[in-house]
């Protein structure tokens, strides 16, 4: 079954938004399989933002990420990544569209709220880079196992 990994950001917690949000993903009807309150380390930010390396944002980027808790999700169902995309809205809160998270909650291009995973692929590499496998409701013996 398709899976992503939402991420709530530092915002979104600061903001007390975690309850509002999830709500969203569970109202639509998708499954939630793991989720837990964590501070990214800076390796774990930097693994997670790869693509981005060399991008003029990137510092700042990595910065927010790791500067307070995020809240960590994989929710599971079919079309899940896409769905979820649309869900959050464009990457630049000002040109998202009003009733997507980001059209609704955010102004700022960096504090924008939530992440999610842009492909199949992504979301495979992103929820191996956040949980162990244990962690996870259902068990797939096909994520990597982290070190401690
Ligand atoms: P990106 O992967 O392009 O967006 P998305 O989160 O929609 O997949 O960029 C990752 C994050 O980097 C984005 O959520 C916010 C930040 N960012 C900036 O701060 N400035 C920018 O110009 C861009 C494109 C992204
Ligand atoms: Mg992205």
């Amino acid at each position: 079954m398709e899976k992503t990994f939402l991420m709530l950001k530092p915002d979104a917690v600061q903001r007390r938004m975690i309850g509002k949000l999830v709500q969203r993903f569970e109202e639509k009807g998708f499954e939630l399989i793991g989720a837990k309150l964590m501070r990214m380390t800076m390796a774990q930010a930097e693994a997670h933002y790869a693509e981005h390396t060399d991008k003029p944002f990137y510092g700042e980027l990595l910065e927010f990420i790791t500067s307070g808790p995020v809240f960590a999700m994989v929710w599971q169902g079919e079309g899940v990544v896409a769905m979820s995309r649309l869900m959050i809205g464009k990457t630049n809160p000002l040109e998202a569209a009003p009733g997507t998270i980001r059209g609704d909650f955010a102004t700022d291009k960096g504090n924008n709220i939530i992440h999610g995973s842009d492909s199949p692929e992504s979301a495979e590499r992103e929820v191996a880079n956040a949980f162990h496998p244990e962690e996870l409701l259902i068990f797939d013996p096909f994520l990597p196992k982290l070190e401690a």
